[in-house]
């Protein structure tokens, strides 16, 4: 079949020209990923920031790498500091690096340098609700996107908030890229379902890796 092909390490799923489902491409590394987010979150842990409309955000997150997206009263932006203790993000891990580089050579995109990993942590009910991701300086970089523990329903749309959006199961392991001609696309994540899953208890987390600055 031509719209389906074998990757690195599993099935690579064409969305739409520039952005790819790579099925189960973060499973084997996923225990290593767990372990170094626990480093992570021990310099800055998790935390629910605030919409710029002042809503507290129903997904938990934190960061780590040169640079962080963080959200206030004053906007969406991309900061070095942690607001939340006044130094710079933890660094970003060594297998972070790899899997997120890795992932994007898989997609087709070659030398992804991320500087920015945003952690995400849905518990059940979280939400993310459809949007772009447009914080960043050159959207000539993919974002990478990979799922842990329960699974959750990815939306994914279009240029426009009003085009049609495709929902796509994602599990753990999964990792989602997408770049070129779908960057802007809009995508979100429904209300996560309950469930106890074994890697990371009642919880999906997700690291989206970007070029931010
Ligand atoms: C995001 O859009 O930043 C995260 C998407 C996800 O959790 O899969
Ligand atoms: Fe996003």
């Amino acid at each position: 079949m031509r719209d389906l092909f074998e990757a690195e390490e599993g099935l690579a799923l064409p969305i739409v020209p520039g952005a790819v489902l790579l099925r189960g491409f973060a499973s084997d590394r996923a225990p290593k990923l767990l372990e170094a987010l626990e480093g992570v979150l021990a310099a800055s842990p998790w935390r629910h920031m605030i919409t710029p409309g002042g809503f507290r955000m129903s997904v938990a997150m934190t960061n780590c790498g040169p640079l962080g997206w963080v959200s206030d009263r004053t906007g969406y932006r991309y900061d070095a500091i942690d607001p939340g203790n006044g130094k710079p993000w933890p660094a970003m891990p060594q297998a972070f690096r790899e899997l997120a580089g890795a992932a994007a050579s898989a997609a087709g995109f070659d030398k992804f340098k991320p500087d920015a990993c945003l952690v995400n942590r849905y518990e059940p009910g979280a939400r993310l609700s459809l949007h772009q991701d447009r914080d960043e300086h050159d959207y000539g970089h993919p974002i990478v996107s990979v799922s842990l523990g329960l699974p959750a329903v990815f939306l994914f749309g279009g240029p426009q908030r009003v085009d049609k959006s495709m929902r796509l199961p994602l599990v753990h392991g999964d990792v989602v890229v997408w770049g070129g001609p779908a960057r802007l696309h809009h995508h979100g994540i429904l209300p996560l379902k309950d469930g106890d899953h074994p890697s990371t208890g009642r919880c999906r987390i997700n690291l989206t890796f970007r070029k931010a600055g």
